[in-house]
C-alpha cells in the first residue's frame, strides 16, 4: 500500500493505492468523519462490475449508500446529466454533510466532482478511479466539469476531493485500448518531470501493457507527480500548465479528427511527439529527445504519427483551445527528458514547423 498527500493546507487529501482497496473504502471514508447517506455516481458498464462491492463496505461501515447511474459515454457529461443526477440527489434528500462517491473513469469522476462542488453549494466527495486514465491523472487535483457544445470542459470547477482510493485490480477489466490512452499520460509524467522514471517505462514495456506490478509502480511515481504540481499550483496560474504537454496537438486532433475517432491518451501520444518535434524545430532540443519520446509510444501500442490536417486546419484548431490567450499560442516543450519549458510560440513558427513536416 502506498499513500500519497495531495499537499493544500486544510484541504489537503490522501491518494490510497492498494490492490483490493474497492473492499475497504467504507471504513475509509468513515474514519474521514463522514457518515449518513453516501450517493455512489457511476455508469452502467462499471456499476455493474464494482457497484455492490463498493456497497457493501459502505454498509458495512454504517454508510447507508444509493447509486445514481448515468449512461457510459463522454457525450453524457452534459449539463443535462447533471440535472438528472441532481434531481436524483434531491429525491435521496442529500445533505451537505453526506459524501458523493464517483465510481468510474474520468468522465464520471469529473461529471460527480462537478455535482459535489455546486449541491448545496459543496459537498465532500471521494474519487474511487477505475480507469488508468483517472488514476494516474483526473481523480487527481480538482479539475472538475462537464461539456457545454461548444467544447469540452467548459463548465466546472477547482473542487478538492476528500480522498482518492486507487485499486489497480479493478483494471483487470479494463478494455486493452484504454489502458494504453493511460499510459500516453504516464510517458507525460516521465518527459516533464522524471527522466529515471521515463527510464523504467522505457524499460517495462511488456510489463505495463499486460498490468503488471510495474504498472502499480508507474501508477504510484504519476500520483506522486501530480500531487507535487498541484501541490504547488492548484489553479494553474503558473506550473500546473506543464502537465498539458502534448495536450495543445492533442486537442487540435480530438477535435478536427470528430471527437471520437481518437481516445484522447492517444491523441495526446500524437500531440508529445509533435510538442517535441516543436522544440526541436525551434532549437530548443535536440532530435534524441524526440527519438525517446517516439520510440516509448510506439513501444506501448500507441499513435505517434499525426492525422493528415493542413496547417491552417491545426492553426485554427489551436487558437480555439481554451489556454490561448488573444493569438499568442502557449506551449508546453520538452527540453530534454525530465525538463520542459512553457513558450509562447508565433503562428510564423508553427508554420515553419509544418512546413519541416511537409503539412501545408
Ligand atoms: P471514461 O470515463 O469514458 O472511461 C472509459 C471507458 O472505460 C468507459 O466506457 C467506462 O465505462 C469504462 N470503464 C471504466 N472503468 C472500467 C473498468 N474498471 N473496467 C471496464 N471498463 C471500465 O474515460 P477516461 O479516459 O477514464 O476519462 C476521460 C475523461 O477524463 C474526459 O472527459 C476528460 O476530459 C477527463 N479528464 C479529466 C482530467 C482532470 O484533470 N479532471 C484529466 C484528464 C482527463
Ligand atoms: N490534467 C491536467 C491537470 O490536471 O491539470
Amino acid at each position: 500500500m502506498r499513500t500519497i498527500n495531495v499537499e493544500l493546507g486544510n484541504r489537503s487529501y490522501p491518494i490510497v493505492i492498494k490492490r483490493g482497496l474497492l473492499d475497504e473504502v467504507g471504513p475509509r471514508i468513515a474514519s474521514l468523519g463522514l457518515k449518513g447517506k453516501a450517493a455512489i455516481i457511476t455508469n452502467p458498464l462499471v456499476g455493474g462490475l464494482y457497484a455492490q462491492r463498493l456497497t457493501k463496505t459502505l454498509k458495512d461501515a454504517g454508510l447507508n449508500p444509493v447509486i445514481i447511474t448515468v449512461p457510459d459515454g463522454e457525450e453524457y457529461k452534459s449539463l443535462q446529466e447533471a440535472s438528472s443526477i441532481f434531481d436524483g440527489l434531491i429525491e435521496h434528500r442529500m445533505e451537505r454533510s453526506n459524501p458523493i462517491i464517483a465510481l468510474g473513469g474520468g468522465v464520471i469522476g469529473d461529471m460527480a466532482g462537478f455535482i459535489a462542488a455546486t449541491y448545496l453549494r459543496g459537498v465532500p466527495y471521494i474519487q474511487v478511479p477505475t480507469t488508468l486514465l483517472s488514476q494516474v491523472d483526473s481523480s487527481v487535483g480538482g479539475k472538475t466539469a462537464v461539456n457545454h457544445p461548444k467544447g469540452k470542459n467548459l463548465i466546472g470547477a477547482f473542487y478538492q476531493p476528500k480522498a482518492v482510493f486507487i485499486d489497480p485490480d479493478v483494471l483487470e477489466t479494463l478494455e486493452p485500448r484504454e489502458v494504453r490512452a493511460g499510459l500516453a499520460e504516464i510517458i507525460k509524467y516521465g518527459v516533464i518531470w522524471d527522466e529515471p522514471f521515463f527510464k523504467f517505462l522505457e524499460n517495462n514495456t511488456d510489463s505495463l501493457l499486460s498490468r503488471k506490478d510495474e504498472l502499480i509502480d508507474a501508477i504510484e511515481k504519476s500520483c506522486s507527480i501530480k500531487a507535487e504540481v498541484v501541490g504547488s499550483d492548484e489553479t494553474e496560474q503558473g506550473i500546473r500548465a506543464i502537465l498539458n504537454f502534448g495536450h495543445t496537438f492533442g486537442h487540435a486532433i480530438e477535435a478536427l479528427s470528430g471527437y471520437g475517432k481518437y481516445k484522447h491518451g492517444e491523441a495526446v501520444a500524437i500531440g508529445m511527439v509533435m510538442a517535441s518535434e516543436l522544440s526541436e524545430s525551434l532549437g530548443l532540443s535536440g532530435r534524441q529527445t524526440t527519438e525517446r519520446i517516439k520510440a516509448l509510444v510506439t513501444a506501448l501500442d500507441l499513435p505517434a504519427d499525426p492525422p493528415k490536417l493542413s496547417a491552417d486546419q491545426w492553426i485554427g484548431s489551436m487558437l480555439l483551445d481554451k489556454k490561448v490567450s488573444g493569438s499568442r499560442m502557449r506551449f508546453v516543450l520538452a527540453e530534454h527528458i525530465g525538463k520542459v519549458i512553457i513558450k509562447e510560440v508565433s503562428e510564423e513558427e508553427l508554420r515553419k514547423y509544418f512546413d519541416s513536416k511537409a503539412i501545408k
